[in-house]
């Protein structure tokens, strides 16, 4: 890899102004300053320092943010603001997107990353992968109810019966609702197909990476190498 690449990769600069860095001789790599911004360097094996700070290359990134209201999931938006606005800029030049979407107004686990095979195992509905919503809803379920949901239900403007989905009562009108397909507000047309309506949703899991209780909405961290195996 080109030296000017993988300082931009590794830090908030642009590729001009990390070519304009390694020609002001402000890079070292194996201890020796290096001004020529082509040269090809391994990323695994030098050790490669912007004056005293030594740069890490990652070839994608994972995050785990705990969604407040109020935010989309697009990566770009004019009148809203958007998850990408709750994370750092040094994330920026990696161009993260999220793993599927939650509407503005659910809360919860949203993972981000710049590695689309990998987001691609979460949202591609022939990978059956379950995410675990918390739903609370304006009025009781019936047990009719719940196994309607359970079974499959016919969405307002959709031809195809939801797939199956697992759902268990927490308490009254709070409900924890398994499934594995991410159709357009599927949570709230489902319940809508019962003559219900959520009042709150919050999604706690994505297959099997779960919400880390630590993060407080608004935060993230980056995701552990085993939670990333899991859609390896
Ligand atoms: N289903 C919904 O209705 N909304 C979401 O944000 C996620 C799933």
């Amino acid at each position: 890899m080109r030296l000017d690449r993988f300082i931009s990769k590794c830090t908030t600069m642009g590729r001009a102004e990390s070519t304009k860095k390694v020609r002001q001789g402000n890079i070292t790599v194996n201890d020796k300053t290096i001004t020529n911004p082509q040269t090809k360097i391994s990323p695994d094996t030098d050790s490669i320092y912007f004056n005293d700070k030594k740069l890490v290359y990652k070839e994608f990134i994972y995050i785990m943010l705990n969604k407040p209201m109020g935010y989309i999931c697009s990566t770009k938006d004019d009148k809203n603001r958007t998850v990408l606005d709750l994370l750092p800029e040094e994330y920026a030049a990696r161009e993260p997107f999220s793993c599927g979407r939650l509407d503005i107004d659910t809360t919860g686990l949203v993972l981000l990353t710049d590695n689309g095979k990998w987001s691609h195992k979460i949202t591609s509905p022939k990978k059956k992968c379950f995410k675990t919503y918390i739903v609370t809803s304006h009025e009781p379920l019936t047990k009719e109810d719940m196994t309607q949901l359970e079974e499959g239900v016919m969405l307002d403007n959709d031809d195809k019966i939801t797939l199956p989905a697992i759902i268990k009562e927490l308490e009254d009108c709070k409900y924890e609702l398994q499934i594995c397909e991410g159709r357009f507000h599927q949570v709230k047309r489902m319940f809508e197909a019962v003559g219900n309506v959520v009042v709150a949703l919050h999604r706690s899991s994505i297959g099997e990476i779960i919400l880390d209780l630590e993060l407080d909405s608004g935060k993230h961290r980056e995701l552990t190498a085993e939670e990333i195996s899991y859609f390896k």
